[in-house]
């Protein structure tokens, strides 16, 4: 059994859930730590939104810097850990409404160069924060455009070549809230009714340190989760429904977000917006990179346990593959108040937006997945795999050949999956989707409207040291009449610290 199953930080409820019965290979394949005994429940800390200014051309302005800390997750052991905008841990919430120009000025006081990508969002390559924009230490790298696409939770973290890992795991990662015109109803006071979960899990060294060492194929596993960096948290409620943003930002644990009891859940949002309209599901599968919104509805003074659920990510001549797929433990106690403050009804529609089209679609791109490669390459920085038309719609169709689980993220771009029987205005947006082990996923891909011939941008698994190992690929999108480059040249130095 794994520590994460062993490990009762829940208490009662988790094992009145049956928790106990569940067998684990997380714990032993890592050779993580085994359990501690945790400290007393804690309030779920809620990361500050990040102040911005206006400049004289009205832009919103974000200073970030990125820095070591001291955190404190388990009782007496202090740990060293990496965050932005002065929190030892994590990072602050980044907030813009579409149509707004961003400024966004990432300082690097870390002791190596890293990068900050923006995840999920529809930006000029010079924007991205992959691993051609590297920031020295003490340098100051600068990231701006318009902010044109719908309502949607991304977030922020480290991109630098072959390190991804190691600088997210140390806590680098932060939200970046999209706001646009939705309909009213949806839950929307930031840390009250509107709350994010960024879903991390480490182990650690008998003297505090995050375990960076024991890894198995999937990558780092932890056995102690960490929602936005708290140990073992609850959350006070005071309004009948809360809206709950989630994000997997672990380097290779899978989730499956549920209530205690499989109580139904609302799902409203996922990766890249909204969906059309609300959908009662029992649970949420989260790979790594993925985000999810959901609505829980509370009665006065009814407690419910938020949990991850053992869920399978795919079956090869009958093994089920783990990614800690096989792990059932809780994640937060939510905590409604005696009286809670009514919430408004649910609105019926949600996103407007009109669907991709596959007869929109120009052509087919067929990436295979392998061991830890795509179309058989390993990630060169110097290469261009693929050159895409400007806003293009195209179908990408990801095989993967290897018995492991994988996901692709596509920078810069908006995806439908295209599901047998689902119709086309019922499908999700997304930017990261889950690959299972012989399986083709297709999806419809939209790029977004900036060109570039000499920058590029990635499509990679977001397990990240599958993504460290070099399965990446690079792709230019151009303009018509744009030629474009032929290799990628190698980034400027950076360093005028
Ligand atoms: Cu979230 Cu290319 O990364
Ligand atoms: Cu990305
Ligand atoms: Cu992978």
């Amino acid at each position: 059994m794994s520590p994460l199953s062993r490990r009762r930080f829940l208490g009662a409820t988790l094992a009145a859930a049956g928790a106990a019965a569940v067998t684990s290979v997380a714990g032993c394949a890592t050779g993580a730590p085994p359990p501690r005994t945790l400290p007393a429940r804690r309030p779920l800390a809620i990361p500050p939104l990040a102040p911005s200014t206006r400049d004289a051309a009205g832009r919103r302005v974000v200073e970030l810097v990125a820095a070591p800390g001291t955190s404190a997750f388990l009782p007496g052991l202090a740990t060293t850990t990496w965050g932005y905008g002065g929190l030892p841990f994590g990072g602050p919430t980044l907030r813009a409404r579409r149509g707004e120009d961003v400024v966004l000025r990432v300082t690097n006081r870390l002791p190596e160069t890293t990068t900050t990508h923006w995840h999920g969002a529809t930006l000029p390559a010079r924007a991205d924060g992959g691993p051609h924009q590297p920031i020295a230490p003490g340098a100051t790298w600068e990231a701006s455009w318009r902010v044109d696409q719908p309502a949607a939770t991304l977030w922020y973290h480290p991109h630098p070549h072959g390190a991804t890992e190691r600088h997210v795991h140390r806590g680098l990662a932060g939200l970046f809230l999209i706001d646009d015109d939705v309909p009213a109803g949806l839950p929307d006071r930031y840390g009250v009714d509107d709350v994010p979960l960024v879903l991390t899990d480490r182990a650690f060294a008998p003297d505090g340190a995050f375990d960076e060492r024991h890894r198995n194929a999937v990558g780092l596993l932890g056995d102690t989760v960490l929602v936005n960096g708290t140990v073992a948290p609850y959350l006070d409620i005071t309004t009948s429904r809360v809206r709950l943003r989630v994000l997997n930002a672990s380097p290779a644990r899978s989730y499956r977000v549920a209530l205690d009891d499989e109580a139904p859940l609302t799902l409203v949002g996922t990766d890249s917006g909204l969906l059309p309209a609300p959908r009662t599901v029992d649970g949420v599968v989260l790979t790594p990179g993925e985000r999810a919104e959901i609505l829980v509805d509370l009665r006065p003074g009814a407690r419910r346990v938020l949990r991850s659920v053992s869920h399978d990510l795919g079956t090869v001549n009958g093994i089920s593959q783990a990614a800690g797929a096989n792990d059932s433990f809780g994640l937060l106690e939510l905590r409604p108040a005696d009286r809670l403050e009514p919430s408004p009804a649910v609105p019926a529609r949600l996103s407007r937006e009109t669907p991709l089209e596959a007869t929109a679609a120009a052509r087919t791109r067929r990436f295979v997945l392998s061991n830890n490669r795509i179309n058989g390459r390993d990630m060169d920085t110097a290469r261009v795999d693929e050159v895409v038309p400007v806003a293009a719609t195209e179908i990408w169709e990801f095989t993967n050949r290897h018995t492991q689980p994988h996901n692709i993220h596509v920078h810069d771009a908006r995806m439908q999956v295209l599901e047998p029987g689902v119709p086309a205005a019922e499908r999700p947006w997304k930017d990261t989707v889950a690959v299972p082990p012989m399986t083709t996923v297709r999806a419809l891909v939209r790029v977004g409207p900036h060109a570039d011939p000499e920058v590029p941008y990635m499509l990679h698994c977001h397990l990240l040291r599958h993504e460290d190992d070099g399965m990446m690929l690079q792709f230019l999108v151009v303009a018509p009449g744009q030629r474009p480059a032929t290799s990628i040249a190698a980034a400027p130095d950076h360093d005028h610290g």
